[in-house]
């Protein structure tokens, strides 16, 4: 036997079965994908990527239902024109995906040239020559939630029966996906609206620190921004700022607001207040990443602070930033003994402890932000 008859042609059926293992393995490897992977963006755009690679198609994309206003909008495109066809919007209805959409079938059209629901706005956007298209719904728990098209196949063939088969049971695994992803977000966004009732509780023992934790958090937020933080850093350090003041819970209101100086005894129960907020989260997994933050929030970068007496960069970055939002907070806050300060003296009495105080890096970071605007302090007189 020679080389060339060992190599299937490529309408034989090996080679049709080869095609088929390929396609049924790219198919495999994306539900692993699926099960493995909150990052809505992502997925959606390795599904994308692999239902052009399977249907041998020159572009493909999801479009997903605006729950707003019933359009269709275009979530993940692939192909050259990526970033035009993001900004078009189908009405529900409209078009071959507005179809799908609404009658929840799918569909196979040789070509859209004869076909009167072609939406033509897409292809005038882009430039991009629609010729072909199977489009099919994206439904999670019977419910159509947005349409998955791929167009044109690649070297002019035609879409068959058996492509808009492949395409469902991949729409099928992407709606799971994007509704997995969707919970998830949702059950984060209440969380992080459980953490921020919690701080506003913490605040609200102190009359005068109304607002503060949500504020530090604010300042904590943006210098994590500035500082070129990871995303999931700045969540860290968004979660640790709203809780920073958590052990204050265990402090007695006599002694939080009151209104002159305090006794040593009451300061030293007023410092314990980062170390009872790290034994308050220790119990809960999913916060314990935050402890590190609350309870270094009051460390001092010359080691002269407390609760560990820690120096430098031994102070967990979180603690040196909220250390930084906290105090700038504290001065420019209104107390029961005093009025607040202006930013101007504020902004000083920062840069004065920078190196002490405070981590310099982090005081730097501060001016810059303070510089563009985007710091805003409470109002005097309120
Ligand atoms: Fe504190
Ligand atoms: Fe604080």
């Amino acid at each position: 036997m020679t080389e060339a008859d060992k190599t299937p042609k490529a309408s034989s059926p090996l080679a049709q079965a080869r095609e088929e293992i390929k396609k049924l393995s790219s198919l495999l490897q994306l539900s692993s994908l699926i099960n493995s992977t909150l990052n809505l963006e992502l997925l959606l755009k390795r599904i994308m990527e692999s239902a052009s690679a399977i249907l041998g198609a020159e572009a493909s994309s999801i479009l997903l239902i605006d729950p707003k206003t019933g359009d269709l909008v275009f979530d993940i495109a692939t192909g050259e024109k990526q970033d035009q066809i993001k900004q078009i919007r189908v009405p529900m209805g409209q078009g071959i995906a507005g179809w799908v959409a609404q009658q929840g079938q799918s569909l196979l059209v040789a070509d859209v040239s004869k076909d009167p629901r072609f939406f033509s706005k897409a292809d005038e956007a882009t430039k991009f020559v629609t010729k072909s298209i199977v489009a099919v719904p994206l439904k999670a728990r019977g419910i159509t939630i947005g349409v998955v098209e791929v167009l044109n196949r690649v070297g002019g063939g035609e879409f068959t029966q058996h492509d808009v088969e492949l395409l469902e049971s991949l729409a099928h695994q992407s709606a799971i996906a994007v509704e997995n992803a969707r919970l998830y977000q949702n059950l984060q966004d209440s969380f992080v609206a459980t953490v921020r009732c919690l701080a506003a509780a913490i605040d609200a023992k102190d009359p005068y620190t109304a607002g503060h934790s949500s504020r530090v958090t604010e300042y904590a937020v943006l210098l994590g921004q500035e500082l070129e933080l990871s995303l999931e850093k700045v969540d860290e350090i968004r979660l640790s700022g709203l809780l920073h003041d958590v052990g204050k819970i265990g402090i007695p209101e006599s002694i939080l607001s009151k209104p002159g100086k305090l006794t040593d005894e009451e300061f030293e129960a007023m410092k314990r207040h980062p170390e009872v907020g790290a034994n308050i989260l220790y119990p809960i997994e999913p916060l314990r990443h935050l402890i590190p933050g609350i309870q270094r929030h009051h460390e001092r970068f010359d080691g002269r602070g407390y609760p560990g007496g820690l120096k430098g960069e031994e102070i967990p970055l979180a603690g040196r930033i909220i250390g930084v939002a906290d105090a700038f907070d504290a001065m420019t806050s209104n107390r029961v003994y005093r009025p607040r300060l202006s930013d101007e003296v504020a902004l000083a009495e920062l840069k004065k402890g920078a190196g002490m105080q405070f981590d310099g890096k982090v005081v730097d970071a501060f001016f810059s932000l303070y510089q563009k605007g985007k710091i805003h302090t409470v109002p005097a007189g309120l």
